[in-house]
């Protein structure tokens, strides 16, 4: 074997020892305490998840230390120039030696056929149990029913208190889903536009939001917190920046927030900064964003309608990318629903934090309260947001700039979104 051949076999080896290595401590170190692990679960349908994962990888790994192990061990046992023996009866061969050529195992090869047959065989029941107890979206123990609705970029939730998704919601909320810790709370997904995936890892595990189709989810948190998402399914270019939060409350701080969404805004007294906000947004902003009590559907550029019979709108594929579908005071159809943003810890498709510091030890009831806004990243959001998230090329996705706006018309539109609590 020339030196060259040997050279390039000690470095595949190495190569394969290194990366192995560098795979478990990866493993181990960095994704179990990753917001976006799903290896330190905290619900339920996490946990039937990591359940699964867990055995099946200790099996992997013993089969892949087996192999591994077997090729390293055979080539050293019969490396070229291993011995000075070279008499090719024990293995070893001089170089340049052609090795005696065998085939054919009938034992070795029925083991190697069973053997993966019965593991593979084993898993798939363990992963059907997994899938049907993941399935059980009858599991709800609420009444209330979210419809979750995949946008290009970001998540709108519809509270259904009722659980009736057929008729308008209670309330309409985006990018943060506040659950009630402890129970299992029904989703019902949907997409506006194209293919989304509703992830938090360490809650549930991934369900699509299809135009066209509802899929119906559960989503549980063991204790109060916050959970971090990512779509992930590729939706366009800012698919990267379509992310979310699950926010789990105790059921009475749950009680709280929900009665505080469905309290409509109140226009801010005249004369203040806020007031001339509320000018500015009314006439650049209120055309996508819905502010429930000062906004309507007339603002947004037609007549308000009753809402339809059929509730379903986004099961359908409402003409694509045509702009805002004009349904209902809450919602106006391509743009986050704004009536109570600063109770929000994150906006923009929750890739900026609303307030400095991630607000995280601030509870979340108090973060209007006590939050120190981060004004720097608003302002800039509203000057020019498709500089910090890209938009489609046509501007028909994506909240488009408003440079025209000037520093003081941005101060007053932070001033009245301030209000919004
Ligand atoms: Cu939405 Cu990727």
């Amino acid at each position: 074997m020339s030196s060259r051949l040997k050279a390039l076999v000690w470095l595949s080896s190495l190569l394969v020892i290194a990366g192995t290595i560098a795979l478990i401590v990866v493993g181990i170190v960095v994704t179990d305490d990753h917001p976006l692990s799903t290896l330190s679960p905290v619900g339920r349908q996490g946990r039937d998840i990591a359940r699964l994962i867990n055995p099946i990888f200790i099996v992997a790994g013993v089969v892949f230390f087996l192999v591994q192990g077997a090729v390293l061990a055979l080539w050293w046992r019969y490396r070229v120039g291993g011995s000075d023996t070279g008499d090719g009866e024990h293995g070893f061969y001089e170089d340049d030696e052609f090795p005696d050529q065998i085939h054919g195992n009938d034992r070795l090869e029925i083991a190697w056929t069973i053997i993966p047959t019965v593991l593979l065989a084993v898993i798939s029941v363990f992963t059907l149990v997994a899938l049907f107890a993941l399935d059980d979206v009858e599991a709800s123990e609420e009444d209330m029913v979210v419809t979750v609705i995949g946008q290009q970029w970001w998540w709108e939730y519809q509270y259904h208190l009722d659980g009736d998704t057929t008729t308008a919601p209670d309330f309409v909320t985006a990018n943060e889903l506040v659950i009630p810790a402890g129970v299992d709370v029904a989703l019902d997904i949907k997409s506006r536009d194209v293919i989304h995936s509703f992830w938090i890892p360490k809650l549930n595990g991934k369900r699509d939001a299809v135009p066209g189709r509802s899929h119906d989810w559960v989503i549980q948190a063991d204790n109060p917190g916050r959970y971090r998402g990512q779509c992930t399914e590729f939706c366009g270019l800012s698919h990267g920046y379509m992310k979310m939060v699950a926010v789990a409350l105790t059921p009475s701080e749950f009680a709280q927030w929900r009665d505080n969404q469905m309290t409509p805004a109140e226009a801010p007294a005249e004369g203040t900064a806020a007031a001339a906000g509320w000018e500015v947004f009314s006439q650049q902003c209120a055309s996508c964003h819905a502010v429930n009590g000062l906004t309507s559907a007339a603002n947004r550029g037609g007549a308000a309608e009753s809402p339809p019979d059929d509730w379903d709108i986004y099961g359908e594929f409402n003409g694509g990318y045509a702009g805002p579908v004009i349904t209902d005071e809450l919602i106006a159809g391509a743009a986050p629903n704004l009536t109570h943003l600063m109770t929000r810890g994150t906006f923009a498709g929750s890739i900026f934090d609303l307030y400095l510091g991630a607000g995280d030890h601030i509870p979340y009831l108090e973060l209007a309260n006590q939050g120190t806004l981060n004004r720097g990243d608003l302002e800039a959001w509203i000057y020019n947001a498709p500089e910090r998230k890209p938009a489609d090329a046509d501007g028909l996705r994506g909240m488009p700039a408003r440079t025209g706006l000037s520093t003081t018309d941005i101060d007053n539109v932070v001033a009245f979104l301030s209000t919004l609590d």
